[in-house]
C-alpha cells in the first residue's frame, strides 16, 4: 500500500506516519523532517529553505521536488508514506510524473481533516526531543518529566514555527496552496477523508480501517 497523507498544519500527519511506520514498516518521507535535517547539517538546501520555514512559508516547489526526488529510492520497498508531500498541485503532478518513471502509484491520499479550533491547541503545545525526533505534546501526551524525552532522554523543544504569529501565516499558505489537493485527488478517485479530531488512538483505527478495504 503507497499513500500519501496531507491535511493543515498540526493534523497529525506526522503521528499517525510514525504509528503506521511501526505497524506495517512502510518506509516515511516527511519533507518536513527532510528539511529540518538539512537546516541541522547546515546544507545549502537547509539554509535555502529555512528562509521560508521561519516565516511559516511553503518552500519553492523546485526545491521541494528535488529533495523528493533525492529521496526516491528508498520508496521502493513494501509500501511508503509521503507526509507532508505533496502540499501544492504543482508537486501533485510531478509527484505523478516522478512515480511513473519508476512503475509506482499512489494507492489512497487520506486528507486528515481537523476543526480548526483544535489546530492552534495541537501546534503550540507540541514539543520535539532535540536528539531523537521524537513527539510530545503539553496536553495531550505529556513527557513523564517535563522537558525531557521519555525515549532517549534528549532534551525537547518547541519548534520555532510552532510560534502563533508564524502558525497564522502557515495556516493561511494551507489553505491557499494545499487545500486545492482535496479536489485534484478526489478527480483522481484517490481521495480518503479522516476524521482527524480524535485522539490519537480513535483517528488511526480509522486509517487502519481505510487501508484494509
Ligand atoms: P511540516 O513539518 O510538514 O509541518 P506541517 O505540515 O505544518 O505539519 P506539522 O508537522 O506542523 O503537523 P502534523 O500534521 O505532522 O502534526 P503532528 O503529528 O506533529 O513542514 C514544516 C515546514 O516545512 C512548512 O511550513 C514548509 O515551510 C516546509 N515544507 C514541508 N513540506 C513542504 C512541501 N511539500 N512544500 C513546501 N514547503 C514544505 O501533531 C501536532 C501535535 O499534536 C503533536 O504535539 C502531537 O502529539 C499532537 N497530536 C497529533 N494528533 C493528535 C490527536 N489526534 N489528538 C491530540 N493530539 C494530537
Amino acid at each position: 500500500m503507497n499513500i500519501l497523507i496531507f491535511g493543515p498544519p498540526g493534523a497529525g500527519k506526522g503521528t499517525q506516519s510514525v504509528k503506521l511506520v511501526k505497524q506495517h514498516g512502510m518506509s516515511h518521507i516527511s519533507t518536513g523532517d527532510l528539511f529540518r535535517n538539512s537546516i541541522a547539517n547546515k546544507t545549502s538546501l537547509g539554509l535555502e529553505a529555512k528562509k521560508y520555514m521561519d516565516k511559516g512559508e511553503l518552500v519553492p516547489d523546485p526545491v521541494v521536488i528535488g529533495i523528493v526526488e533525492e529521496s526516491f529510492e528508498k520508496l521502493k520497498g513494501q509500501g511508503f508514506i509521503l507526509d507532508g508531500f505533496p502540499r501544492t498541485v504543482p508537486q501533485a503532478e510531478s509527484l505523478e510524473a516522478m512515480l511513473k518513471n519508476h512503475g509506482l502509484t499512489i494507492d489512497q491520499a487520506v486528507f486528515l481533516d481537523v476543526n480548526h479550533s483544535l489546530l492552534l491547541k495541537r501546534l503550540t503545545g507540541r514539543r520535539v526531543c532535540k536528539s531523537c525526533g521524537s513527539v510530545f505534546h503539553v496536553y495531550y501526551q505529556p513527557p513523564q518529566n517535563e522537558g525531557t524525552c521519555d525515549k532517549c532522554g534528549g532534551s525537547l523543544y518547541q519548534r520555532e514555527d510552532d510560534k502563533e504569529e508564524v502558525i497564522t501565516v502557515r495556516l493561511k499558505a494551507y489553505e491557499k496552496s494545499t487545500n486545492p489537493l482535496r479536489e485534484y485527488y478526489q478527480l483522481n478517485k484517490k481521495l480518503v477523508v479522516v476524521n482527524g479530531d480524535g485522539s490519537t488512538e480513535e483517528v488511526f483505527e480509522q486509517i487502519e480501517k481505510i487501508l484494509q478495504t
